[in-house]
């Protein structure tokens, strides 16, 4: 292989820079992609600001107003690249059974010549930026590094606000620590002399995610967005973290964490599993409604959980990010105004619409401001008005649009959410987003029931997932697109952790399950949702407590109408019942698409799920 010495480029590795392991790699992905220049980010401020204004010289970005959004930009990606695309992303274990029936799967050896004539050259005339990370408190036991080779300055810039990325990750490192390499390309090669035709360059045709669990390595090809191009996020803190903790028995998982303290100043930690764009953002900065006087709610995490026991038998969760890359429609002061006030300055905005006056909006954002802006140039760069709206349907911004932002912008951010030895956790909720048969809220009445409701979870399908929008696909724990390995093995893995805890003499956290989502006949939510869940996140805490008796029905203790504080809302009986009903012919079907489940994940599936499906088909029966 020719080194990068002999083609007259230099690595210029700053001298604090002494990972032997990680030097020899930039030297060998150097010689396979051939970028014109290498740059080591340092994470500085800086930096940051030069190459944001980079970006924006290049029209990747636009520089929002100063005045009322300092510091902010607003990308708008090729159309071709608006979310994760999971048809794309692959799991490489030797053997096949070890990525499961739901992850795309290649041999290593056979990936390894997919990618290699792809990634020979891919950085042609670009500039390799280096970008060392950590996922978790820099220097914390729980917490693992990641460097990322990134043709990509966006990509650079919003590891900055998403990770605790810079020079200091290179003191933990040493001269011999472990880190996950992390290789990412668009994909668009510049010949000689050539110039970018487009401000979002991608590779419209090809694009790999890949992941070789056992030799820990990411490979990621071709696009720029979100999960697919910010490999500390989805790939590494969840794809190949899920396989580590499988062999170090702990869980990395798809779940928020929040803290919420009651008015006698008692804390609890849940953490909380919902699909992509089903409410974790929104769940995680929870603001108490009237009625919750005294309560106050505060944001761990707000998309990922690293999860590990500890020797006194309880849990204890840390979230491995450092910034939020959230979903923008939707969001306005009423339905999250702690996401709102973080949005204030230092944002990246990406695919939502410019406004006029050099601001960013989204469908939704008219609730706050009473009316429709007059014109937007909408995110793929044409006029918008309300009138071309409802003429075309057209969206101002795409339903994928993201912002990013540090956490530390958020007001609501809890005081332990950088301690690295994470909260201990009181509570698990899991929740799809279910139009009919799913109830607003019960609890599981074992570790073991609770374990089936989060791997038969199903939800309908928003734009985060490819394909045809609200089909409801099973969504096990919410990690279908994210468990680095057989689903089934990652039952038993969640099962083990049962005896494992308590062994240990602790009481297992409480698990539950939610639907915010069930809709009416003339299809809408029934239930408020937002902060209003603080009601159910209530109840269980009363539950935890043993003040709440609940009514047992055939999925799980429930809430009597009685139970829940409607101080401050109005929700009559009837509409009560509408969100808590079970169905009985519904959950016939719906117990036959958890048959269809298991059977496709029939190798490895724990006997003890057929088993609690036995029993939820006979108290079904009893009905
Ligand atoms: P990812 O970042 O993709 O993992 O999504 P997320 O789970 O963090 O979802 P997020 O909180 O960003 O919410 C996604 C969409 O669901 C937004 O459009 C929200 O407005 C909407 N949403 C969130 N919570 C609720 C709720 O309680 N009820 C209803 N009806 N919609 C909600
Ligand atoms: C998700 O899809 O669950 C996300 C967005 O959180 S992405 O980072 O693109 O995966
Ligand atoms: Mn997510």
């Amino acid at each position: 292989m020719n080194s990068p010495v002999m083609q007259g480029l230099n690595l210029n590795a700053p001298a604090y820079v002494k990972n032997a392991r990680l030097l020899a790699w930039v030297a060998d992905m150097v010689a396979l992609c051939k970028p014109a220049s290498v740059v080591w980010c340092d994470g500085s401020d800086a930096e940051y600001d030069r190459l944001c204004q980079q970006l924006v010289d290049a029209g990747t970005f636009k520089r929002l107003d100063p005045a009322k959004r300092p510091n902010s930009f607003l990308a708008w990606s090729d159309p071709s690249d608006v979310a994760r695309v999971e048809d794309r992303t692959y799991i490489c274990a030797e053997k096949k059974e070890d990525a499961g029936p739901t992850n795309n799967w290649m041999a290593p050896a056979e990936m390894r010549k997919t990618l290699q004539p792809l990634f020979d050259g891919c950085m042609a005339g670009r500039t390799m930026y280096v970008v060392p990370f950590s996922m978790g408190p820099l220097g914390s036991h729980i917490a693992h590094i990641g460097v990322e080779l990134t043709d990509s300055a966006y990509v650079a810039v919003n590891q900055k606000l998403m990770t605790r990325m810079g020079k200091a990750v290179y003191d933990v490192l040493g001269t011999d620590g472990e880190f996950v390499p992390c290789m990412h390309t668009v994909g668009a090669p510049l010949a000689a002399g050539e110039q970018d035709s487009t401000s979002w360059p991608c590779n419209p045709t090809t694009k790999y995610i890949v992941h070789f669990p056992e030799t820990r390595e990411i490979w990621s090809y071709g696009s720029g967005y979100g999960g697919n191009a910010l490999l500390g996020k989805k790939c590494l803190a969840l794809r190949i973290a899920s396989t580590m903790g499988r062999d170090q028995g702990w869980l990395a998982e798809h779940m928020l964490i929040l803290g919420v303290t009651n008015p006698q100043g008692k804390k609890y930690h849940v953490a909380a599993a919902f699909p992509s764009a089903c409410g974790k953002t929104n769940f995680s900065m929870l603001v108490p409604p009237a009625g919750f006087e005294g309560w106050s709610v505060t944001t761990i995490g707000d998309d990922i959980a690293w999860i590990k026991p500890h020797a006194d038998g309880k849990l204890y969760a840390i979230n491995p990010e450092a910034g939020y890359f959230g979903v923008a429609p939707g969001t306005n002061t009423l339905t999250n105004p702690n996401c709102m006030a973080s949005l204030h300055e230092n944002v990246i905005f990406t695919n939502v619409a410019l406004t006029d006056d050099g601001d960013v909006w989204w469908e939704g954002m008219e609730k706050d401001q009473g009316k429709f802006p007059a014109h937007l140039i909408d995110w793929q760069g044409k006029d918008w008005t309300p009138e071309i709206a409802k003429a075309t349907g057209a969206k101002a911004a795409h339903p994928n649009a993201r912002f990013t932002v540090a956490a530390t912008n958020n007001p609501a951010l809890d005081p332990q959410w950088d301690d690295p030895a994470g909260v201990a956790i009181d509570a698990f909720i899991f929740g799809g987003r279910r139009s009919t048969t799913v109830p607003l809220v019960t609890e599981a009445r074992t570790w073991m029931e609770g374990v089936y409701m989060a791997a038969t979870m199903g939800s309908e399908t928003t734009a985060a997932a490819f394909g045809a929008q609200g089909v409801v696909r099973r969504d096990p724990f919410a990690m279908l697109p994210f468990c680095g390995y057989n689903m089934s093995d990652y039952f038993q893995h969640w099962l083990d952790m049962e005896h494992k805890l308590e062994s240990m003499g602790h009481t297992l956290p409480s698990i539950f399950c939610v639907n915010w989502f069930r809709k009416d006949e003339a299809g809408k939510f029934v239930w408020p949702g937002y902060g209003e869940n603080m009601r159910v996140l209530k109840w269980m805490i009363d539950r935890i407590e043993g003040q709440a008796t609940g009514t047992d029905t055939m999925f799980g203790v429930a809430p009597t109408y009685g139970e829940l504080n409607w101080t401050g809302m109005d929700f009559t009986p009837e509409q009560f019942n509408t969100v808590t009903s079970i169905d009985k012919a519904a959950w016939v079907e719906e117990l036959k698409l958890h048959e269809a489940h298991f059977e496709q994940l029939a190798y490895h599936l724990p006997q003890a799920l057929v088993d609690t499906k036995a029993a939820f088909e006979k108290r079904l029966a009893a009905l």
